[in-house]
């Protein structure tokens, strides 16, 4: 088969390097893609929202399978646009990616169909919502409704800064993704994602990972894309990952299919575990970037007969298998991130890093100039490696991240530490 993958992060970079090894594989190609990605995948130069050029670029290929990476082509209906034109994808159509594209449609399809998820509001009026705030008490959570780049929810610890996120968001700070909030009780509780493929009616429960949103060691700083994850989240254990498909994911399968917009693709679930069990924090309707960084090594053979039935809509048909090992990813970004960074300096050391073979350096913002790798964005790198504990994985990804030579990056110290601290 020809395959194209969507996208130019770490998250195309790891479906890349999953997808080409695959005996089914006949030419792979990324649109756009990156320098590291170069090496597993023929990078074309097509944007990810030109969604004509993605089609003829489709015909002038031959391409059998088209992987969405990121959300905003989703969001945006490329793959409706694909299938219409009689070309299979991989991932959601717009009308299911809703679930990712609006906190709000989310929040009140959980309410509609009982899925466990935070106490909420949803608002466009300042004087209503600031009402809200005051009645519903602190902390309290503020989110814009569309896509805001991980960047749209503010926590406030005062009435002061809730009035204020109010007051910026609908003032047009994310513009029209901010238009509509939704508000919603602070959960407390140990955070954790899964991830499960959907075909609008079968679900392939896949596993679970842990994030590390916050820029600083300790959870501290601004939140950014993710500075780095493991895989499996140990607060997923067996009884867990049961009761999150019980009463959230399939029941959001269900939920889709009965509003007649089944969803398709991967199913990530950010959620709370809370005292009270597992509740919904949001859902995205796309692999997690670093997470896709950390589940692609622990997938036990080839991942293009699972992709390909899910497209397929003949997910009952296909398993996965996983590794025994933890898989743990350190991200390196451009100093600076997540706010302006410079692009441009080189980065020396990539060839001799892998310590072994259970290390992988996934490239994101990374260009190839003049033979040069130099950083090309705010995220960069993803060195994930893997290891019998969470502790050498973490010891393997250090090691890895040592040789490389970049001055102009920096990266958290203390990926793992939640799972490590828990033994
Ligand atoms: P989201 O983009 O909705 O995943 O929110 C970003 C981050 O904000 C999450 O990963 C959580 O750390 C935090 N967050 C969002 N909603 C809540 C909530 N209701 N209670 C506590 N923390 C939350
Ligand atoms: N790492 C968070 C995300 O992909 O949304």
């Amino acid at each position: 088969m020809n395959i194209l993958v969507i996208g130019s992060g770490g998250r195309e970079h790891a479906l890349c390097w999953a997808i080409a090894p695959s005996p089914l594989v006949e030419n792979l190609y990324c649109a756009p893609g990156n320098a590291g990605i170069a090496k597993e995948a023929t990078c074309l130069p097509v944007d990810p929202l030109d969604f004509d050029a993605i089609v003829k670029t489709c015909r002038d290929r031959k391409i059998d399978l088209v992987v969405v990476g990121p959300e905003q082509p989703l969001v945006a209906g490329l793959v409706d646009r694909l299938q219409s034109e009689g070309i299979r994808a991989f991932g959601p159509r717009a009308s299911a990616a809703i679930l990712e594209g609006s906190k709000g449609f989310t929040k009140d399809l959980c309410a509609k169909y009982g899925i466990p998820t935070a106490a909420y509001g949803r608002f466009s009026d300042g004087v209503a919502a600031k009402g809200f705030i005051r009645r519903t008490g602190l902390p309290i959570v503020i989110k814009a409704d569309g896509l805001a780049a991980g960047k749209g929810v503010v926590i406030a610890q005062s009435f002061q800064e809730a009035d204020a996120a109010v007051d910026e968001m609908l003032g047009g700070r994310f513009g029209n993704a901010s238009e509509s909030l939704v508000i919603e009780e602070f959960l407390e509780g140990e955070e954790a994602s899964y991830f499960a493929l959907c075909d609008g009616l079968d679900v392939l429960p896949l596993t679970s990972a842990q994030d590390h949103k916050r820029v600083g060691d300790g959870d501290i700083g601004p939140n950014t894309g993710g500075m780095g994850a493991y895989s499996p989240a140990p607060v997923v254990d067996a009884d867990m990952e049961a009761r999150i498909l019980s009463t959230i994911i399939k029941p959001t399968v269900a939920a889709m299919a009965a509003e007649g917009r089944p969803f398709a693709g991967v199913l990530y679930a950010g959620l709370m575990i809370t005292k009270d069990g597992p509740k919904l924090i949001e859902y995205n309707a796309r692999f997690g970037d670093p997470e896709c960084q950390v589940l692609m090594p622990r997938v036990f053979g080839d991942i293009v007969p699972v992709l390909d039935a899910c497209a397929n809509r003949q997910l009952r048909h296909v398993g996965i298998r996983w590794k025994d090992e933890i898989a743990l990813c350190v991200v390196m970004a451009a100093k600076g991130y997540p706010g302006d960074v410079e692009k441009g300096s080189e980065i020396r050391g990539l060839d001799s890093a892998p310590a072994n073979a259970d290390t992988v350096i996934f490239h994101a913002g990374t260009k190839m100039e003049g033979g040069k790798v130099t950083a090309n964005g705010g995220r960069v790198l993803g060195i994930t490696a893997l290891g019998a504990d969470v502790a050498a994985a973490q010891k393997a990804a250090y090691a890895a991240v040592d040789r490389i030579d970049w001055p102009g990056g920096f990266c958290r110290r203390d990926i793992g530490w939640r799972a490590i601290g828990r033994r």
